[in-house]
């Protein structure tokens, strides 16, 4: 007996509920489409509600975008790592209501450079702090992120340093890294494909805080009441290993929305909450509506970006740094004109950090076209390569010894992301208003929503997080609740 119907039964014995008589088999209030952060917010909500809902994931695990996976002596995060502010975030609320400690990471650099010496720590991280801080005051003017950020940065040197300007060399390469590590944040493959004038919005509060040895992934045990082994939420059928591939919904006319799965089975509901990644909507919009999405939110499909950001984790048999540390590579370019064309990537891995989560377990951070093509390398390649860069930057004083296992990321070649996470790319300027265009629902005849949207890239200032992906899946549940519901 399904969890849905056992609860029917029990409110039918308790007497009063025609829950059980208006039920058809696969029949619910609301289906959700993908159970990352949007879908299991929004779930989980409408669950908590009484609402009967169905959630269907095509992976065969719950947290899209969020994968804690066991690794060396814990658990290492294969995508979202951290909680990225505290006030207001959905996401640290639900660890601190639930007692669940999580803890903040310093994220300063260590500086290394490709030479093998040290770099200057101080002033390293003083530069990265200011090239961050001038990205929250943007330009009035449309500009390219790379060219203000530089543009600011050369006026900050001037006025603070002006004895590093005779450092030419030391300016460009600072540069090139300060751009790998703006596209690490953006998942972009260059500063100047993100716009400076973008809406994000940080929240306050410490802006790397750590599920450590619990894993991101319990935020999702603790909303779906799994937690400790909880009894989760009565009225929540999940179905995993389920490929949505057509939603049929009412355009014209009136009724129920019907959801269509790979293996041929179909669910009915009042209502849909889409919540697949842009990426996933880029490749298959076109075939997963009927009737087609209004031609209004196709372009705004087509104009988004979404990058990628990809980690290669090493396992040690030891513990051999420290844990929670980052440690920032710098090339200098005459490193960089003696590597091959073969070895060109791996100028574009712009550091190395322990996790939290694990003692023995070391990632490499890399994001963009080299990123999508460290997807597709043969392992042992990357193994190899990122163990020579390892050794040429941090290998003078230390023995570095060979790991015993890898993990990498995949988050393009994933056909259920396709992509990491959303930026603003120039177009913004163009399309001022395509998140919000994104997230409109699809309604019927009568102006009922039947097809909802959520999902990181839908919302409107918190987007390409978890905290805002769990935001907009709230949004969507509480635009399917009387307000009374809440
Ligand atoms: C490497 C990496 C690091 C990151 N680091 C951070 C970080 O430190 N902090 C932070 O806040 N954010 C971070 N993010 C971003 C964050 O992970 C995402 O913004 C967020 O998890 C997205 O949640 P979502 O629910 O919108 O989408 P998703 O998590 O992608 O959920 C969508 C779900 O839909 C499913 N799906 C897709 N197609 C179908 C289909 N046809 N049928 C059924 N199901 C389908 C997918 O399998 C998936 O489970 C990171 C992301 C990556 C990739
Ligand atoms: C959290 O801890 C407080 C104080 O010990 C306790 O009152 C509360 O019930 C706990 N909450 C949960 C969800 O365990
Ligand atoms: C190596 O060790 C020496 C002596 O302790 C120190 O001066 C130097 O900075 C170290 N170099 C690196 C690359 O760690
Ligand atoms: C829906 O309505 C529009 C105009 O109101 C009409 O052109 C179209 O043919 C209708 N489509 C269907 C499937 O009924
Ligand atoms: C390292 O791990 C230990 C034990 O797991 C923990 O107590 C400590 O706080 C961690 N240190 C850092 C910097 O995260």
């Amino acid at each position: 007996m399904s969890e849905y119907r056992k609860w029917c039964l029990i409110l039918c014995v308790l007497g009063g509920a025609n829950c059980c008589v208006s039920t058809m088999p696969n029949s619910y209030d609301t289906i959700v489409v993908g159970l990352g952060s949007a879908g299991v917010t929004a779930a989980s909500t409408l669950a908590k509600a009484g609402r009967r809902v169905l959630g269907l994931e095509a992976q065969d695990r719950i947290g899209g975008r969020v994968k804690t996976v066991p690794f060396g002596d814990g658990v290492v995060e294969v995508g979202a790592e951290w909680i990225h502010g505290t006030v207001g975030s959905r996401v640290y609320q639900t660890a601190i209501k639930n007692n669940v400690t999580v803890l903040p990471q310093d994220l300063s650099f260590q500086v290394f450079m490709s030479d093998g010496t040290v770099g200057n720590k101080e002033l390293v991280n003083e530069l990265i702090e200011y090239c961050l801080q001038v990205v929250e005051h943007p330009p009035e003017k449309p500009e390219a992120l790379g060219t203000f950020i530089t543009r600011k940065f050369m006026a900050y040197i001037n006025e603070k340093h002006p004895k590093l300007l005779d450092d030419k060399d030391f300016i460009t390469e600072f540069l090139e890294m300060m751009n790998l590590f703006i596209n690490n944040y953006e998942a972009s493959n260059d500063w100047n494909d993100v716009s400076a004038q973008t809406n994000y919005e940080e929240l306050g509060g410490h802006q790397h805080t750590s599920w450590h040895r619990h894993g991101y992934k319990t935020f999702f045990d603790l909303l779906l009441n799994t937690y400790n082994n909880g009894p989760g939420l009565p009225t929540l059928d999940i179905k995993l290993n389920k490929e949505v591939t057509l939603i049929k919904w009412p355009k014209n006319s009136t009724g129920n929305v019907q959801v269509i799965c790979k293996d041929g089975e179909a669910y009915t509901a009042n209502n849909v909450i889409v919540t697949v990644s842009l990426g996933v909507l880029k490749e298959r919009h076109s075939h997963l509506f009927l009737p087609s999405l209004p031609q209004e939110k196709i372009t705004i499909i087509q104009k988004m970006s979404i990058g990628v950001m990809d980690k290669v984790i090493l396992n040690f048999e030891k513990q051999w740094l420290p844990n929670g540390t980052f440690f920032g590579f710098i090339w200098k370019g005459e490193d960089k004109k003696k590597l091959s064309k073969d070895d060109y990537w791996t100028t574009r891995i712009f550091g190395v950090s322990t996790p939290m989560g694990s003692r023995t377990a070391l990632t490499f951070w890399t994001s963009g076209d080299v990123g999508k093509m460290v997807e597709t390398l043969p392992e042992d390649v990357v193994k190899r390569k990122t163990m020579e860069l390892l050794r040429k930057f941090m290998g003078k004083n230390m023995t570095i010894p060979e790991p015993t296992d890898m993990i990498r990321s995949t988050w393009f070649s994933n056909p259920f992301t396709r992509g990491s996470y959303t930026y603003d790319n120039l177009l913004v300027h163009d399309y001022p208003n395509a998140r919000a265009t994104l997230g409109e629902p699809l309604v019927d005849s009568t102006g009922v929503p039947k097809v909802l949207f959520a999902g990181e890239a839908t919302d409107l200032t918190h987007f390409s997080t978890v905290h805002g992906a769990s935001d907009s899946g709230y949004r969507e549940a509480m635009r399917l609740l009387p307000s009374s519901k809440i």
